[in-house]
C-alpha cells in the first residue's frame, strides 16, 4: 500500500467542493487515513513549494494559500501517488482533461483546487511535514 499527501486548497473549501473531491477520491477506492484542516503560513509554504519559490508567481501563491484553511489528507491505496495525480489532472487548468478534478473545477492555474505529491519520496517528506 502506498501513501500520498493530498491537500485541498483554499478555493476548494471556499467553493464548497470538499465533499465532491473527497467523494472522487473514495469512489476511486483510495482510503483517507488521516485528515486535518490547517492555516498555512509563508514559512511552511516556502518549504513545501521550494521548487517554485523563485518564480514570479510565488507571492501570489503565498497570498492565495494563506487566504483560508486547507484540508491536508493522507491518502492510501495501490499506486496512490501516481493514481491521485491522474485523477487530479494537469497543473495548468487549461490542460487538465475533463473528468479530472482540476479539469472539472479549476478555472485558473494558481487556484487549482488540489495538491498531490509528485513522487513516493516527496509523499513521505510531505506527510512528515504536515502530519509529523
Ligand atoms: P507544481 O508543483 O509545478 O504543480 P502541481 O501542483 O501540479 O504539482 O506547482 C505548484 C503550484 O504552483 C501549482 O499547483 C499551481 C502553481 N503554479 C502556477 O500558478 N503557475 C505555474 O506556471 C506553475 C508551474 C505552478
Ligand atoms: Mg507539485
Amino acid at each position: 500500500m502506498e501513501r500520498t499527501y493530498i491537500m485541498l486548497k483554499p478555493d476548494a473549501i471556499k467553493r464548497g467542493l470538499m465533499g465532491e473531491v473527497i467523494s472522487r477520491i473514495e469512489r476511486k477506492g483510495y482510503r483517507i487515513v488521516d485528515c486535518k484542516m490547517m492555516h498555512l503560513d509563508e514559512a511552511i509554504l516556502r518549504e513545501h513549494y521550494a521548487h517554485i519559490a523563485d518564480k514570479p508567481f510565488f507571492p501570489e501563491i503565498v497570498e492565495y494559500m494563506t487566504s483560508g484553511p486547507v484540508l491536508g489528507m493522507i491518502v492510501e491505496g495501490e499506486n496512490a501517488v501516481q493514481g491521485m495525480r491522474i485523477i487530479m489532472g494537469a497543473t495548468k487548468f487549461e490542460e487538465a482533461a475533463a473528468g479530472t478534478i482540476r479539469g472539472d473545477y479549476a478555472f485558473c492555474t494558481g487556484q487549482n483546487i488540489i495538491h498531490g505529491s509528485d513522487s513516493i519520496e516527496n509523499a513521505e517528506i510531505e506527510i512528515k511535514r504536515f502530519f509529523g
